[in-house]
């Protein structure tokens, strides 16, 4: 499934079927004037998109390109997981509770088999085998508070070709248990040892990660941001007002806090490339910081019915302006596909009183994403000079979806049952760099 590591030079090869283009945002354009979706073709050179043009034109361009002709299908830039948790890939769909509890009962028990390095790296590559054959082709990942556990998820992406963000989980309270603490130095010393390892190396990008607030005492979130200052191109990824209960606990602990950002704040958590997962119940004052500082959020709609959190207004936070992601949250989120995430937020969409349009959809789980992330410079959108990262979407993937696309007068029209009703049925190919790998 892999090229070689480091290995540049690859056959040129041309993919055909119906691109997907972005000329804007589809929250502030007309949704159907920012993304349209034309039959063309894509050349790619050394796993980066060289041309775009019809097939013929490309067939005559590069004569001796490899075709890989896709029909009708829909071809995609390859969806981007803004927000995961790989070990938690053998918990997910576990019964029954809300966060604090679903955390206890079944995440840290599970987190702390990840000391075991042959767990480790057997998750991380199921994992990634995974989000691959569901057509994702980047995520951001929390890891457990072990280092090995880092390394296991950074070198089965590398061995894959795969984009990827992700860093060593740091709690320091013993609100987790003994088997998943560090300290405020460990959590300094084993990220700084991480990132000097991994970040920028290939396709890897490290990101600083306080799992939240409720597990990190004040030293241990002082000592993140400073390292996060030391290292201002590395992302910060952590959670932020999922649960009510979740918000009370907070405050318990930072009384002196003016909210649940507040804590973040303080410590210099805060600004661009911060990556604040879930935050649904958000104040007034949160979400002026949030804007003022360009910070990026996180939407995990599958994990947020499922573990029971809340409704997040998509609309009203695109109006503020704001970067928002769109994400799994694997394994509090219920299922590996960002087709089934789309959906799931169009769900929420309609109980928060916004229709949202599939092209909004698609938008957010590629080129959302790839902004929230600040890699909208390298995936994210098919386009001259962006990296080949591609999912071909099968618009008739069952009999059901088939019947249904059928009968389309749009291609939004013929999309919408796949985001509503398909899963890695719908992923005909997936390619990473121009190559395909599922
Ligand atoms: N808040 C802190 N840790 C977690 C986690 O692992 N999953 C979710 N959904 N929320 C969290
Ligand atoms: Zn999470």
């Amino acid at each position: 499934m892999s090229r070689p590591l480091g290995s540049k030079v690859t056959q040129d090869s041309i993919i055909s079927g119906q691109i997907v283009t972005y000329h804007g945002d589809p929250f502030t354009l007309p949704a159907e004037q920012a993304v349209t979706a034309q039959k063309s073709a894509i050349l790619i050179k050394n796993g980066l998109i060289a041309q775009i043009a019809p097939l013929s034109t490309l067939r005559r361009t590069a004569p001796h390109a490899t075709v890989h002709d896709h029909g009708d299908a829909l071809i995609s830039p390859g969806f981007i997981d803004a927000h995961a948790h790989y070990p938690q890939t053998g918990i997910i769909a576990s019964w029954g509770k809300r966060l604090i509890d679903w955390l206890n009962t079944y995440t840290f028990p599970e987190e702390q088999r990840f000391a075991d390095t042959a767990y480790a790296r057997e998750i991380a590559n199921l994992y990634l085998d995974f989000l691959l054959s569901h057509g994702t082709t980047t995520v951001a990942s929390f890891c457990t508070i072990h280092p090995e556990s880092v390394d296991a998820l950074f070198k089965a992406a590398q061995t894959r070709g795969m984009r990827i963000v992700a860093g060593k989980t740091c709690m320091d309270r013993d609100t987790a248990p003994q088997g998943l603490r560090d300290t405020a130095q460990t959590a300094y010393d084993q990220s700084k040892a991480l990132l000097n390892k991994w970040h920028g190396k290939g396709r890897a990008t490290y990101a600083i990660t306080p799992r939240f607030s409720p597990t990190s005492t004040p030293e241990q979130l002082e000592a993140l941001g400073a390292l996060w200052a030391e290292n201002p191109s590395c992302l910060m990824q952590t959670h932020l007002s999922e649960q009510t209960d979740e918000i009370a606990w907070v405050k318990s602990f930072y009384p002196n806090a003016r909210d649940y950002l507040d804590t973040y704040e303080t410590y210099g958590l805060i600004g661009k490339g911060a990556l604040f997962g879930h935050a649904i119940h958000l104040e007034p004052r949160e979400i002026a910081r949030l804007q003022d500082t360009g910070s990026s959020l996180i939407h995990c709609p599958t994990s947020n019915t499922f573990i029971g959190s809340g409704l997040f207004n998509m609309a009203a936070r695109k109006a503020d302006g704001l970067r928002v992601g769109l994400a799994t949250d694997t394994g509090g989120g219920s299922s590996f596909s960002m087709l089934r995430t789309m959906a799931a937020s169009y769900e929420i969409g309609q109980l928060t009183g916004t229709a949202l349009h599939p092209a909004q959809l698609l938008w957010l789980a590629t080129k959302g994403s790839a902004e929230a992330l600040h890699m909208g410079a390298q995936i994210g959108s098919i386009a001259v000079g962006m990296e080949a990262d591609l999912t071909v979407i099968d618009l008739a993937s069952t009999p059901e979806i088939a019947q249904r696309s059928a009968r389309a007068q749009t291609i939004w029209e013929s999309v919408f049952p796949t985001i509503m009703m398909g899963d890695d049925r719908a992923i005909s190919k997936t390619y990473v760099m121009g190559i395909p790998v599922a």
